[in-house]
Order: C-alpha cells, then structure tokens, then sequence
C-alpha cells in the first residue's frame, strides 16, 4: 500500500503524505500544497476537511457507530452516567472510584455562581431567549477568574475546567427561573448533577422538590447521548476561537452561539415547534412532505438529514426507545410523539428521503421526552448545550495540548473586483 498520494496540477506532480487514523481512515496531508504549487483547496462547508488529529470521538456514519473514547454509546447511555461519560471524555478514560467521587464533589463544590451575576438576569427582558442569556453569562464567567485564563498552564486549566462544568447547569436553570419570574433555587451540593439540576429548574421555596428516579435517569441518558460529535459547528467553533488562544469560558460562549443555529443544536426547539404546528392546524403527514421536498417552500422536515450520518443516527435509536419508556411510566400520551411517528414513516417510505440518505437525527426525538420532563421548548438547545458542553471542553483541552499551536485560519479564493479607482462622490452613478 501506497503511504503517498500525489496531485498533478499543471503537469507538475505533488506528494501527497497520507494520514492513517486508528479506525483505518484515511487523509491526504495538503499542509504543504499551497507552499509547494500555489494551489490551495476549496471545501464548501468543510464536508472532506479534517481539520485536525482527535483521540476523543470516533464515527462511522455509514454504520452508525458512535463511540466516545472507544465505548459505543449505547453502552455508555445503559451503565454510565453523565458526570462519568464527561470525566472519560475530557480526561481519557473512566475514573477509578476515588477519581469519580472527587470529581462529583468538585462538581457539586462549585454549582454555585458568584452573587453579582445573579444580578445580572434581571436586566434581561423576561422574553430574553435562554440562549443568549447562556452565552454571555458563560463568557461573562471570565470576568471572575482573572487569574486562571491562561490555556497554555494546566493548573488553570484544572481550576476552570470543574467549575464550568458545574456552574453552567446552574445559569441555564436561573435563565429559566427568571423568565418564569420565580426565585432562583441555589443548589445542594449532596445532590448528583442532574438531581441538583431538576431541583433548581422545578424545586420552589415553598415546597422540597421530590426527585424522580425515572427522570434523572432519563436526563443522564440525553445528556450523554449528546456529550460529543467530533467536529461539528460548535466543537469546530471552540477550537477555532480556543486557537487564538482565547480563554475556556469564550471559546464556550462561542461554542454556545454557533449551537443555537436550527441547522445545528437550534433544531430540536424547531422540530417541537414544527409538530405543534401540525397538530394546531391539522396539517396532513402528506402535504409537510410535499412541502419539504419542495426547494422554493424554504421548509426541511426539521430533525432529519445529518452530515455524517447516511443510514441511522445511533443517538437517535436509543433516545427513541427512552422516549417511548418514559412517557409510558409517567403514563403521558403525547400526541407530538404520534405524529412524529407517523412523519418518520411517511419520510422513510419516500423516494426523496431514500435516495438522500434522511434520517431521523438526535434531535427528531429528544424534544418529546424534554416536553415529558416538563422543559419547556425554548430550553431545549441549552439542554443540548449542557450535554455538549464536556465534549467541548475535550477538545479544547486536546488541541492546547496536542496541536502545533497554531491559529486557525482558514485561505479562501477572492471572487470580487479586481483593482479599480476610489470614484469621487460626484461622479458615482
Ligand atoms: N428536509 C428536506 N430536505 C433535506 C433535509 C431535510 N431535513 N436535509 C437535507 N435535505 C436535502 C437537501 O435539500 C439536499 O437536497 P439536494 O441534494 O437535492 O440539493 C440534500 O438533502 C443534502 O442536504 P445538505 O443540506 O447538503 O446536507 P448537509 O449535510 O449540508 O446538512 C443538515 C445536514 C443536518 C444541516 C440538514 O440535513 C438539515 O438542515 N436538517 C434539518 C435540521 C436538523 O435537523 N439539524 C440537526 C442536525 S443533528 C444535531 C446536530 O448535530 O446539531
């Protein structure tokens, strides 16, 4: 076998080193193309671009295979937990009993946030969208730690990395409590991340919150199930912005805003808001097909079609079953979830959805069972937000430590004007 592809540009030949990966892939290194020929490579949504080395997270969108560190996510979302699953993906491995109880105490520790910033809610109308409210707040963390932003010195690194984790399941809580304008609830720190989470988005001051087993498992499960994804939008937004050398807490309030985009994170609020409007106006199965399939309608059947995966998400899979145990033993009968059901056939019988290889993603059923779990529908990006945010982390602590430390920056090919003269004001047409 060849280690060695080559390009001919102009009759010129250029080697090209390949790049072997641990599951068998294989890359062209171009690092040099541009050096050697002038000739640089164009790569409209970075579809055939590896951007980098990782060590964190393999896919096989053809098979369906998600594995985080090595372990399939199935397994990971039957047996583990969502602390756990972030301390192997940001960390390497699972932590051994006293590794796991220290960093559940560290997270529990520090689920507080700084008195001050509570303040900071009240200036947001009620109306605010929690997404923007999560990713200035998160910037805005950076603003308490002077001291510890360096990203090249690990012990700062080490006294952030716990404490975001900790602290943003806290604001995304208090930027629903607000918007509901009921009191925030501080956390527990006896209580696991998920329990203390459900307790300070449900929990009031004039009742105990009454933890639901059931509930805190399916939390776990959905947050695993979105911990990481390689490079999509936002892990490849925090690298880029980590590349600058930019501190944690901004390279994540990037990461946050480029999730909230439909085609990305924002597409699980989208895919709820587009059953509720079937529902609500009786809309056939039929025509929202008709009208997906349709270029010049400027609709897509939100929660289906994925970059990488051609033949089923695996996340997708299990969230699926989850969503059906769950809204079973809570005894709801969601009729979203009928309807969505009744799309996911129709799509998958249809021609236009075969021959593009549209399935449902993540996100076709993960809205139901935040809906069971009472999370209203403008919560759900930042619900993906907290599952992504370890697999962010991850990798913004594998390129700091890993890469060759440069900047991001990616060429382009100019397509405007050539040089032409400044036209005095008076003779502009
Ligand atoms: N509904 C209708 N047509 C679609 C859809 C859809 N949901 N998704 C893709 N297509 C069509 C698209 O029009 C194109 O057709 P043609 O080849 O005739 O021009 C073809 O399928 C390929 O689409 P694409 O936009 O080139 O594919 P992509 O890989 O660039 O985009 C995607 C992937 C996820 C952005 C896209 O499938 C989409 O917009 N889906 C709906 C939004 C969504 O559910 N996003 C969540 C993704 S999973 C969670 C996450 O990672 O954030």
């Amino acid at each position: 076998m060849s280690d060695q592809g080559e390009i001919i540009l102009e009759g010129k030949s250029y080697k090209l080193p390949v790049i072997e990966g641990s599951e068998k892939e294989k890359a062209v290194d171009i690092s040099k193309l541009r050096q050697d020929s002038g000739y640089i490579t164009i790569d409209s949504g970075y579809g055939n671009t590896g951007a980098c080395k990782s060590a964190i997270t393999f896919i096989d969108g053809d098979k369906g295979i998600l594995r985080y560190r090595g372990i399939p996510i199935e397994v990971l979302a039957e047996k583990s937990d969502f602390v756990e699953t972030s301390y192997l993906l940001m960390y390497g491995n699972l932590p051994n009993r006293a590794q796991r109880e220290e960093f559940r105490n560290q997270l529990s520790g520090h689920s507080m946030i700084h008195e001050g910033m509570i303040k900071f809610f009240d200036g947001y109308p009620t109306t605010a969208h929690p997404m923007a409210t999560l990713s200035s707040m998160v910037c805005s963390l950076s603003a308490y730690y002077p001291e510890h932003l360096d990203p090249k010195d690990k012990t700062h690194v080490n006294h952030l990395v716990p404490r975001l984790l900790a602290k943003m399941k806290t604001i995304a809580a208090y930027s629903y409590k607000k918007a509901k304008g009921q009191p925030v609830i501080y956390p527990k720190t006896d209580l696991d991340y998920c329990s203390n989470f459900l307790r300070m988005m449900f929990g009031t001051p004039a009742e105990e919150y009454k933890i639901d087993p059931l509930m805190v498992k399916a939390l776990n499960v959905l947050l695993i199930l979105h911990a990481d994804h390689e490079q999509n939008c936002s892990t490849s937004t925090v690298r880029l912005v980590g590349s600058s050398d930019a501190n944690l807490f901004a390279s994540v309030a990037a990461g946050i805003c480029a999730l909230w985009g439909p085609k990305h994170g924002g597409a699980n609020q989208e895919v709820v808001e587009m059953l509720q409007l079937i529902e609500r106006e009786k809309i056939p199965v039929k025509e929202i097909i008709r009208r997906a399939k349709d270029k010049n309608s400027g609709f897509r059947l939100m929660g289906f079609g994925h970059r990488v995966y051609k033949n089923f998400d695996p996340r997708a899979r299990v969230i699926k079953v989850y969503s059906d145990k769950l809204l079973a033993n809570m005894g709801i009968k969601d009729p979203l979830l009928d309807i969505a059901k009744e799309l996911e056939e129709a799509a998958l019988q249809d021609d236009f959805f075969k021959e593009r290889k549209l399935y449902p993603n993540v996100d076709f059923y993960s809205g139901v069972i935040y809906r069971a779990m009472g999370i209203p529908t403008d919560m759900f990006t930042v619900m993906f937000a907290l599952g992504r945010l370890p697999g962010w982390i991850a990798h913004w602590m594998e390129m700091h430590s890993e890469g060759d430390g440069r900047i991001g920056r990616p060429r382009q090919i100019y397509s405007g004007e050539t040089e032409r003269p400044y036209v005095p004001m008076d003779q502009r047409k």
